[in-house]
């Protein structure tokens, strides 16, 4: 028992020196464990006489419960500490520029798309929509291009095998055939767009075996060449965004249109530069025309009480116009230097990522 005063401040300076929980928890075991240096001592106390068992026996308590109570307190410390440490290395630097989010492009035929329909949405019209495989009467027969008509020559149609009754679907040549779907399938009047995707067996710096054009159609009691033209003016000054875009209308032919016409706008060509704008040059843009008796019969509408407009045009082509892109082949390239610099950016979108 004379060591008890040593053994005290001894265990009070282990658990003090404790730096970890695990290390605490052993100084608790080598001194109140079962065979704990204070434990051992509890067990010495039956051999002594009542009177100095009493004593030692309540001065062993007194330093027990002292040295659980220190143990106690420093496990707090620890605890403590040990939290703060966790916290202080999750700790999640709010103050950190967030990064970078890559918005993508557009692509400049899906840019002209939009700009196309919303022109033509401004003046009344609808989208419309057919499928891209076709059948020879939608793409050729209805449009008054009966079997061995010439005109089926020019087309370097893309033919699919042949079906059991014999028919061969095509890759639709044009957008015209969406024209002859929407008659068989709405009463007049009717004012739709069609823009989509066209296909033919051609490929060089101006042709692509896959390109997009856009049709118009107007059908109406009333509507007449006059309508035709105020139209497409309209739509020539308000797509290149030049008020004063002189547009010129030229005689023409094509099988579902009478009479057709081809429309051009003025530019110039100095030093090779093409300027789209007033100038001495005339540039082809699209085709045109008054729908063909035959066509209206064809879709069921009666020719004597409808008349109306068509036209038709390459979305590619009046891109590479109005934004300088010299070859329609990098179109369909997805080159990224490309996308970048002739790519449009889109509207700025709410995201969750970037903040409202
Ligand atoms: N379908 C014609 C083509 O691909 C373009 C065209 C010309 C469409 C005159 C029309 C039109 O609707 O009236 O070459």
């Amino acid at each position: 028992m004379e060591n008890l005063d040593q053994l005290r401040s001894d265990v009070l300076q282990r658990v003090s020196e404790s730096e970890t929980l695990e290390a605490l928890d052993g100084v608790r075991v080598q001194a109140l464990g079962k065979k704990g240096e204070i434990t051992g001592l509890m067990k010495t106390l039956g051999g002594l006489d009542p009177e100095a068992r009493k004593a030692a026996g309540q001065a062993l308590n007194v330093v027990k419960q002292e040295v659980a109570d220190a143990i106690e307190q420093r496990k707090a410390v620890l605890e403590e500490a040990a939290l703060e440490a966790k916290l202080a290395e999750e700790r999640i630097d709010v103050s950190l520029p967030a990064r970078p989010a890559h918005v993508g492009r557009m692509h400049p035929i899906s840019q002209t798309m939009e700009e196309l329909v919303a022109i033509f949405g401004e003046m009344g019209f609808s989208v419309a929509q057919g499928p891209h495989i076709e059948d020879d009467f939608h793409n050729f027969t209805a449009l008054n291009i009966p079997p061995e008509h010439p005109a089926r020559q020019e087309f370097d149609t893309f033919y699919m095998n042949e079906k059991e009754d014999g028919s061969r679907p095509v890759l639709r040549t044009h957008t015209s055939p969406v024209q002859i779907r929407t008659m068989q399938n709405a009463e007049p009047p009717i004012r739709i767009i069609a823009p989509g995707r066209t296909f033919r067996a051609d490929h060089d710096a101006t042709h692509s075996p896959m390109f997009h054009q856009i049709e118009g159609l107007v059908i109406d009691t009333e509507t007449n060449m006059g309508h035709l033209k105020g139209t497409l003016i309209e739509f020539c000054r308000s797509y290149f965004g030049v008020d004063d875009l002189p547009v010129r209308f030229r005689p023409s032919f094509f099988p579902f249109t009478e009479p057709s016409a081809e429309v051009d706008i003025g530019c110039t060509r100095e030093g090779g530069q093409l300027k789209i704008g007033a100038g001495d040059d005339w540039l082809e843009i699209l085709g045109s025309g008054m729908v063909h008796p035959k066509v209206l019969e064809a879709c069921g509408i009666d020719s004597t009480k409808y008349q109306g407009f068509a036209f038709g045009m390459g979305v590619e082509r009046i891109a590479m116009l109005k934004y300088g892109i010299p070859d329609l082949r990098t179109f369909y390239e997805s080159d990224l230097r490309w996308m970048k610099h002739y790519g449009f950016v889109p509207l700025e979108m709410p995201s969750m990522v970037r903040g409202l």
